[in-house]
């Protein structure tokens, strides 16, 4: 397949899961929004195999992408550039978005826009070569945008989107490390059926949100991101780094404050819907911060 001379692109957004990790590998829901930033797939035909023409340095540094290319692209024709805004490997779903990303531009190869079904199914290919066996929700959320409430269930992903009064004053702290899914993911499977309780006690704290996220009472859904984070912490996949930035956002102005994804590093968001004191002391001690 040739691009038929011309240049295609497609966007995929990032994600930010607000409550649910880990437990939505077993079959708990989880509520994840899709962010603005995000990962640009530019393909531009060109002589010889397809290769890497350009890409950020962290994506390029994965040893996996080689493996997710060849999984949807054409093996002659196509030089790939790479772009995204998304802090990699941080939990806000950079190789989802590149996975949905390339879902579409391939598509657009063939002169038609992958569909909602298409980018679920094939992008969740490509995040199983990212990550192992990942529960579906980060390329999900990619695909759909917005916010939604996902379970992966043995028929299927069960996907709903989540009516939210008004955008969620969510600000975004950076650890700087980078955490590895497949490996956190893992360490919990190992640590079964020790962590079971707390699997199931976060489902449950889930479910019993989704009222007040409905309703935008953001003072009940603060206090569910703490204790998220507590049932995290007690499932073995944060870190120091990560409580350090928790108990700055909470004395900062934040009604919660949890890590977003898989942990090990990666970002900690907090709800704060008067974040200048939180922003201003990241910035005084030198973490990347950001509105979300
Ligand atoms: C990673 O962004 C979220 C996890 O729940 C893994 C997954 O859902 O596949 C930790």
């Amino acid at each position: 397949m040739s691009t038929g001379g011309r240049r295609v692109t497609a966007f995929a957004p990032g994600k930010l899961i607000l409550l649910g990790e880990h437990a939505v590998v077993y079959g708990h829901r989880a509520v994840a929004l899709a962010v603005e930033r995000g990962t640009t797939v530019t393909l531009d035909p060109c002589e010889g195999p397809t290769r890497l023409a350009d890409a950020d340095p962290a994506l390029r540094a994965d040893p996996r992408l080689a493996r997710a290319l060849a999984a949807v692209l054409p093996a002659e024709g196509l030089a790939v550039t790479l772009a995204t805004d998304l802090p990699v490997g941080r939990g806000m779903g950079s190789s989802a978005a590149l996975a949905v990303a390339l879902v579409r531009a391939t598509a657009r190869l063939a002169g038609r826009e992958a569909d909602l079904d298409e980018c679920i199914a094939q992008g969740f290919v490509l995040e199983r070569i990212f990550h192992g066996s990942p529960s579906g929700l980060d390329h999900t959320v990619s695909a759909r945008g917005g916010a939604v409430v996902y379970r992966r269930t043995d028929d299927g992903p069960e996907l709903s989107p989540l009516d939210l009064p008004a955008p969620l004053p969510l600000v975004v702290l950076d650890t700087g490390r980078a955490g590895d899914t497949a490996a956190l993911v893992a360490g919990v499977a190992a640590r079964r059926p020790g962590v079971d309780p707390a699997l199931a006690a976060i489902g449950a704290l889930v479910d019993a949100t989704l009222p007040a996220l409905r309703a935008g009472d953001l003072v009940t859904v603060g206090r569910a991101m703490d204790e998220d984070q507590r049932l995290l912490e007690a499932i073995g996949v944060s870190t120091p780094e990560i409580e350090a930035l928790v108990t700055l956002a909470r004395q900062h102005g934040a009604l919660g404050a949890k890590l977003a994804g898989a942990g090990g590093g990666g970002v900690v968001i907090a709800l704060c819907p008067e974040p200048d004191a939180l922003l201003a002391a990241a910035q005084a001690r030198g973490v990347p911060a950001m509105r979300a």
